[in-house]
């Protein structure tokens, strides 16, 4: 397994892919994005109901332009991280992308996604907005204390690693991947686009068509 530079694979998270990295997106590039999220928000004030509980809102990105740039720094993270395990591929897709504001006490309870990755981007983070935190999926099944007690420098285990979101920050996981997002303490709205990818290798070998 080889780390890509300016890629962090977050090994403690095996058996999944899991990695982060901070994208290169000029400001006003994220601020575009940002804005655009919000007039999402402002014409499609229901959004959907899915992970997200308390008042979170999530809408379907429809109109993608916007986040062309950031869509292409994405898939060069895709590229590296399925590189590093020595995945070969002929394409990635968006299937899916949608908005995220998690707003004052709303956060997003344990689920897992459909498709081969998934991911998401940070737009807009406070201090205690809510961690995102990967769960192991190999957690039902170990009942070693050692692994379950074992803990990094960073406080993260085989079982679960927490992320606190930074701006520009991208986090990458093979789209089976439990995770949840902890409670948003802070006042600021917490800003997101989630995604979910699918990987061809053009015989349906790698990856069957979801
Ligand atoms: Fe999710």
């Amino acid at each position: 397994m080889i780390n890509p530079p300016g890629i962090n694979l977050l090994t403690h998270l095996l058996p999944h892919l899991a990695c982060e990295a901070q994208l290169p997106i000029v400001e006003a590039d994220r601020e575009t994005m940002s804005q655009a999220v919000w007039r999402l928000h402002e014409t499609n004030r229901d959004g959907r109901s899915v992970s997200n509980r308390g008042a979170g809102w999530q809408a379907e990105i429809v109109d993608r332009t916007p986040f062309v740039p950031v869509m292409s720094a994405i898939e060069q993270v895709a590229r590296g991280l399925l590189g590093s395990y020595g995945l070969t591929f002929q394409e990635l897709v968006f299937t899916t992308m949608w908005a995220n504001i998690n707003f004052h006490r709303d956060f997003n309870v344990t689920h897992r996604h459909g498709g081969h990755l998934s991911g998401v981007y940070f737009l807009e983070v406070a201090d205690g907005c809510g961690d995102l935190v990967l769960g192991s999926t190999a957690a039902f099944y170990i009942s070693n204390p050692l692994v379950k007690k074992a803990r990094d420098a960073e406080g993260n285990n085989f079982l679960g690693h927490s992320i606190k979101p930074r701006r520009g920050q991208m986090v990458l996981f093979s789209s089976e991947t439990n995770h949840h997002v902890d409670c948003n303490l802070s006042e600021r709205p917490r800003l997101s686009i989630a995604w979910n990818m699918r990987v061809d290798d053009g015989a349906d070998g790698l990856a069957a068509r979801t």
